[in-house]
Parts: C-alpha cells; structure tokens; sequence
C-alpha cells in the first residue's frame, strides 16, 4: 500500500533545466522523510509539486490518499505547507494571525486563542504576541509562518527548510514541537541544509541530485553504505591544502574532499590510530602545519559529501548568508503566489 506522499516518475522542466528527472518517494504513514540535496537539486520543486502548487510535466503523486493532480483541492484541505508567508497578514499581531488562522479551520474561538498563546510561547513570540506582525524580524516572522502552519495539524505536512536562519534555540524548539506532531501520527516531508537536522528527525532520507533520487535509506543505512573511518584534517592555511591533498591521498582508500573555504580534507582510510599517527608524521615531513586533525566515523555530512561531491553547509553558507532569511521567506511566497494563479 503507498504511503502518506507518493509519488512516481515527477518530471519537470523549467526551459532548459531540468527542475526534476524522474522523483519517486514512498512516506510510510507517521514517518519524517528528510529531502536532502544541494542549492538546485530540486527540493522544493518536489514540494511544490506535491502540494499542488505546481504541475508537473508527467508523474503522478498521492498524498493523503489523494490524488495530486486529479483532486488538488482536496490535498490542500488534508495538508499543511510551512514558507507561506502569504499567509500572514502585516498588520494584524502575531496573537491575532494566528487565532485567524485557527478560525479559518473552524476552530471556536476558545480554541483558537488557547492553541495561538500555547504556540506563540513554544516559539518563544509570546512577548511581542501583541505587536504587529510588521514589525517582526526575519526570524520571528519565520517562527510565526511555522507557528501559522501548526495551529491545526493535519495529517500530512511539508516543510521547506524549516529552521534556517533560526538560532539554536528556535531550532531546538521547532524540533520539539515536530517529534510531538510525529508522535501524534503526522506524516511529514522535510526539506533542510543542516543534516543534523535530517539525523535526528528523519526516520528516512532521500538524497537528490540535478532532479533524481541518488540515494535513500536510514541516517544509519545512508552512513554504512558511505563506509567506515576517515581522517579528517583542517590545515593552518590555504597553501596547505595542495601538500595536504597529495599525503591524504596517499594514504587514502577514496576521494579526498577538499572544503576550500573551511581548509578542511576528509578522506576514507582503513587502519585506524596507527595510520592516523603515520599521516600526521608525513604532513609534518612535507612541512603542511594542522590545525586540527582526527579520526572520524561517518556522519550524514560524509554521506552526503561522497554521494554530491561537496559539502552541504558549504552550500547553505554559500547561498543563504548574502541573502537573509526574511528575503529566502519572501521570495518563496513570491513563488508560491505565481503557482497559485
Ligand atoms: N520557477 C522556476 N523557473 C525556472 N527555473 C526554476 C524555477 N524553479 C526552480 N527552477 C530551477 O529548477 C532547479 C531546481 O530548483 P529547486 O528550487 O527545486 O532546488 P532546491 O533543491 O530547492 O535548491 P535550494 O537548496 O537552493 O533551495 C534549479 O535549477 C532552479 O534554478
Ligand atoms: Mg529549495
């Protein structure tokens, strides 16, 4: 039986761009998929498509039990979207957006106003609770926008990059609130750079690349395919990296990835502290200075670094910093307006 989100074969093209090649996805009914890619790969497009804001060029998709194409009303009506900042009114307050929001979903008022003080203090916005929400930062109205998707809870949600920009804490608590909604029987789709994120909420993970599927498993299964230890090391300084380079491939049993900005290399290795000791012995010799150097088992980061060839945080830091997080949100509304129409 398919699962909460199905979907088979989405294909969509932009122009020339290939926007999706072929996408497949089973949710079971509960789960949290994680939709891991790098900046283009095609992650919201996914989404868009799935939450009937796109059409896709062929393909077919289920959510809910409801097909995506044929009954797209109904899929609205059995779904939430997080990143519809169309969605909040400017002027009115934060209290205000979201006891409307309950009401729109015929909550009584009583309801409606409990659920809003409960997510405005989960969200930590219960102090500016009675401010416009034009005055808000990006990162409050971007707890307001998941704050609004969360009054009611419906069974199947989809989250586009839930807590970027947000502080450790905000993050810390919209984690939270997600592995409740799970517990509650929710079933959810969710997009995210940080891949600790995707670790610790994600029962299953798919990794996309240029529009298909590249890999799919647990955190666990994802992180055994990628194999065992690596040696990681950080060079003092950019000139190092070459030298570096040249040792660790020398003793490695892989590629040896190279994250410039960071002068960070990674590289697979059998042979544990021994060969740890005789790498530091050789980078000594070749006069490379380390700032830091260490044996590692793979992480999520590993995995997703040999599957695309280069990092995701590289990526996210790249992209998001120069923009911000308001403009990131406004310019997904924007999208989602022009899909809508
Ligand atoms: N409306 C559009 N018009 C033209 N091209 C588009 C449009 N939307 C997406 N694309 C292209 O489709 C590809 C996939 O984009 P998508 O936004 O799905 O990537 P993503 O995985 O969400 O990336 P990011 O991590 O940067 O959010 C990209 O090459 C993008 O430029
Ligand atoms: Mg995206």
């Amino acid at each position: 039986m398919p699962g909460a989100i199905y979907a088979e074969g989405l294909v969509k093209t932009f122009g020339d761009v290939r926007a999706l090649d072929g996408v497949d996805l089973d949710v079971p009914e509960g789960t949290v998929l994680g939709l891991l890619g790098p900046n283009g790969a095609g992650k919201t497009t996914t989404v868009r498509v799935l939450t009937t804001l796109l059409q896709p060029d062929s393909g077919s998709a289920v959510v809910a039990g409801i097909d995506v194409l044929k009954r797209p009303n109904e899929v609205r009506r059995s779904i939430g979207l997080s990143g519809q900042f169309a969605a909040v009114d400017e002027y009115l307050t934060g209290r205000e957006n979201l006891q409307m929001v309950g009401q729109l979903y015929q909550m009584s008022a009583r309801d409606a106003k409990a659920r809003a003080a409960a997510l405005l203090e989960r969200f930590n916005l219960a102090d500016a609770a009675d401010r416009p929400a034009k005055t808000y930062s990006g990162g409050m109205r971007r707890r307001l926008d998941l704050a609004a998707a969360l009054v009611v809870s419906p069974p199947v949600m989809f989250m586009d990059e839930p807590t970027t920009g947000l502080d450790p804490r905000n993050r810390q608590a919209l984690w939270e609130v997600i592995e409740e909604l799970v517990d509650g029987g929710t079933t959810l789709l969710l997009t995210t750079q940080y891949l600790e994120e995707a670790d610790r909420l994600a029962h299953d993970i798919c990794v996309v690349d240029h529009g298909r599927v590249i890999a799919r498993g647990t955190a666990d299964q994802l992180k055994a395919q990628t194999g065992g230890e690596r040696v990681e090391v950080v060079v003092h300084a950019s000139e190092q990296i070459s030298p570096a380079r040249e040792v660790l491939a020398g003793f490695g049993k892989g590629e040896v990835a190279v994250a410039a900005h960071t002068r960070k290399l990674t590289v697979p290795v059998t042979g544990g502290a021994k060969l740890l000791a005789e790498v530091i012995r050789e980078l000594d010799a070749r006069g490379v200075e380390i700032d830091d150097i260490g044996l590692r088992r793979p992480t999520l980061d590993d995995v997703f670094i040999s599957l695309t060839g280069h990092a995701a945080d590289a990526d996210a830091d790249a992209y998001t910093e120069p923009e911000g997080e308001p403009e990131t949100g406004a310019d997904g509304a924007a999208q989602q307006k022009e899909a809508v129409k």
